[in-house]
């Protein structure tokens, strides 16, 4: 055991490729975090069961999320990279925690209300019901002191940190309560098309999306054509200039270069600048990545081996955490024979 701090963080397979958000919002900082933290860095495969995918194209998305983590500098060897529902311990923590949860609790989390708002009750499974209680367990089954997400989770990171101080009181100190790491300039990456609302592989439009994995001309255009404002002046305005913001943000995070430096530099400059100079930055960190992807994706078979010792060293720690929890609650435990 290390005595570093941990950190664990999940991303749900659900698209071909992550989206900017996915990236600035978490894997960067996966790949901050993981120098001086003990870290597991997972593929939700079993969240994604929540939306309609057909089982070929899972499989291909588990491998391909897995790849970009990598690709964008997770090192396997020194944080396990893991495909969830190698590692039967989520569900079954899961199970546990359902029964802790507040019906009326688990109700009022807000990306199930929306993504319930969209298709109304019908087109809503108990899955997604009880996702935020999945995400639970794959936390604290790791008892991570910190969870690098993007600012949609942080009500989650809020259920995760009430059924740790739960369990925790009424049997005994058992889970590590995790707090969330969400970096304020990158938490909340907006649609292009629509900057009121967060870029999101289900909601967004095509165009509102940059996909890591996109061929970067197509990228380009997509910047070139992001709703800004009538306006002429490039400031930063969350309110105001929604468009703009976000713009700077995604060009500050990728350049470097602090959000009031480039305002002084794109004075007198038009929108038109500032979408090339976003696109440009954006284009020279992931066309490499992209090309690192596909060539992890055409080594198939080393990367189900990264997966596999991941999964050995992710049980490691997950069925010390479950066989504590099953002793505590009461489960008789199995005798050998
Ligand atoms: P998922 O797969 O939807 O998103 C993966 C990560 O990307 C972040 N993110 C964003 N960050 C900034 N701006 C955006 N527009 C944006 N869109 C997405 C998300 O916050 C997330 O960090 N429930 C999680 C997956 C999960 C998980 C976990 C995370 C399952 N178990 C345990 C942490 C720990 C989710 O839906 O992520």
């Amino acid at each position: 055991m290390s005595d570093k701090p941990r950190v664990l963080s999940l991303m749900q397979p659900t698209a071909d490729s992550l989206h900017l958000g996915n990236y600035l919002g978490a894997l960067r900082q996966w790949v901050a975090l993981q120098e001086d933290h003990e870290a597991f860095f997972g593929v939700c495969d079993l969240h994604a069961l929540t939306v309609e995918v057909t089982p070929a194209e899972l499989r291909q998305r588990t491998l391909r999320a897995a790849a970009q983590f990598m690709a964008a500098g997770v090192d396997p060897e020194a944080a396990p990279v893991f495909v969830q529902s190698h590692v039967p311990e989520h569900a079954e923590l899961m199970w546990v925690l359902s029964t802790m949860t507040g019906f009326g609790h688990a109700a009022r989390m807000t990306q199930f209300k929306d993504k319930t708002a969209k298709g109304g009750q019908d087109q809503a499974n108990v899955g997604l019901f009880t996702y935020p209680i999945l995400m639970a367990a794959d936390i604290l089954l790791y008892q991570a002191d910190k969870v690098p997400v993007g600012e949609d989770q942080r009500q989650h990171l809020e259920l995760t940190r009430d059924l740790a101080q739960r369990f925790n009181s009424r049997y005994s100190p058992t889970f590590v309560v995790p707090e969330p790491h969400i970096v304020k300039s990158v938490g909340r990456i907006m649609d292009l098309q629509d900057p009121t609302v967060k870029m999101s592989k289900s909601a967004s439009s095509p165009n509102g999306i940059i996909e890591l994995l996109e061929e970067p001309a197509v990228n380009a255009k997509k910047f070139r054509s992001a709703v800004t404002d009538s306006g002429r002046e490039i400031s930063y305005d969350e309110e105001a200039k929604p468009g703009v913001a976000n713009l700077l943000s995604i060009l500050s995070a990728f350049s470097g270069r602090p959000i009031d430096v480039l305002v002084g530099e794109f004075e007198g400059k038009g929108y038109g600048d500032l979408k090339g100079a976003a696109a440009d930055a954006v284009a020279t960190v992931i066309s490499p990545f992209r090309e690192r992807t596909l060539a992890l994706m055409g080594e198939r078979s080393e990367l189900e081996q990264i997966l596999a010792r991941g999964a050995d060293r992710a049980r490691g720690v997950a069925s010390r955490t479950l066989a504590k929890v099953y002793k505590k609650v009461g489960l008789l435990p199995p005798v050998r024979r």
